[in-house]
């Protein structure tokens, strides 16, 4: 069951004025990439076919996935009215597929699969929290707020199965690592940056710049509690100690790390370079 509906946002608060146009533009992308969680959920009952409960909790997930589309959507199109959803989804599908067809894991088995599914949901869930308090729009704050709450839980419920299937299918400490930094370095792969063009236009698609377009902005929301958070989930998801010297040492490294991309590729967008 879901825990919110749109109902519960409150459309009428909606402040035009403090609609900033980065956050409008990432805002329409991630609303892209989050309707189209129901593809996902079918590649994961694929995935665990003979999982009958964990297929159950994968589509109750994916419906939530869904309904975090729908509220980033609506808020998008009363901000901006000219945004047309239906239009940048079909752009989005039309240049962008998931591995429906898959029946085993891309990660190279399930565990795996749910390492990989616990990054992104780390991903999310600091994401959401970082735009909702950069925002001073009222209504989006308010949105960002349940989906932040959501990704959470997703992590929480994603975790508790891998280590259920860690007992199963073990795997060693470096491997589950690297399948976790696969995951996210893939996080600038072409989903983001498609996702940006579908929804956002301007001129073809082409990988590199899209996807500087959407890290200069999106990476610019995160402080470093956000960042630290985020490095202790990832981690906990890898089965190392969250709250040690190294989760220190990668927190202070990767904002940095954020914090110098966001300004150099604000010069090269100023510059044209
Ligand atoms: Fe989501
Ligand atoms: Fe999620």
């Amino acid at each position: 069951m879901k825990r919110w509906t749109l109902d519960d946002i409150p459309w009428d608060k909606l402040d035009r004025s403090k609609v900033d146009r980065d956050v409008l533009a990432v805002v329409k992308a991630a609303s892209l990439v989050e309707h189209n969680g129901g593809d996902y959920a079918t590649y994961l009952c694929n995935v665990f076919g003979d999982d009958p409960e964990f297929q159950e909790v994968a589509k109750a997930w994916a419906l939530e996935e869904v309904q975090h589309g729908q509220a980033l959507g609506k808020w998008a199109r009363i901000a901006d009215p000219d945004f047309n959803f239906d239009a940048a989804f079909k752009r989005f599908t039309d240049g962008y597929r998931l591995p429906l067809e898959a029946t085993s894991s891309v990660r190279g088995s399930r565990t795996g699969e749910l390492i990989a599914r616990c990054i992104v949901e780390t991903g999310t869930s600091s994401y959401y929290t970082a735009l909702g308090e950069a925002t001073d729009e009222p209504v989006l704050r308010e949105i960002c707020r349940h989906i932040a709450a959501d990704e959470l839980r997703h992590y929480k419920m994603f975790y508790t199965h891998m280590k259920r299937y860690l007992e199963r299918e073990p795997l060693g400490f470096f491997m589950r690592v690297k399948i976790a930094l696969g995951r996210v370095l893939e996080s600038e792969d072409d989903e983001l940056p498609y996702a940006y063009f579908a929804a956002n236009g301007g001129g073809s698609y082409e990988r590199r710049r899209f996807s500087q377009a959407y890290i200069r902005r999106a990476y610019s929301y995160y402080r470093p509690h956000h960042v630290e958070r985020g490095i202790a989930m990832v981690l906990k998801a890898v089965g190392a100690n969250p709250n040690g010297w190294l989760g220190r040492f990668l927190s202070a490294l990767s904002y940095r790390f954020m914090q110098y991309r966001v300004r150099r590729l604000a010069i090269a967008e100023t510059t044209g370079g």
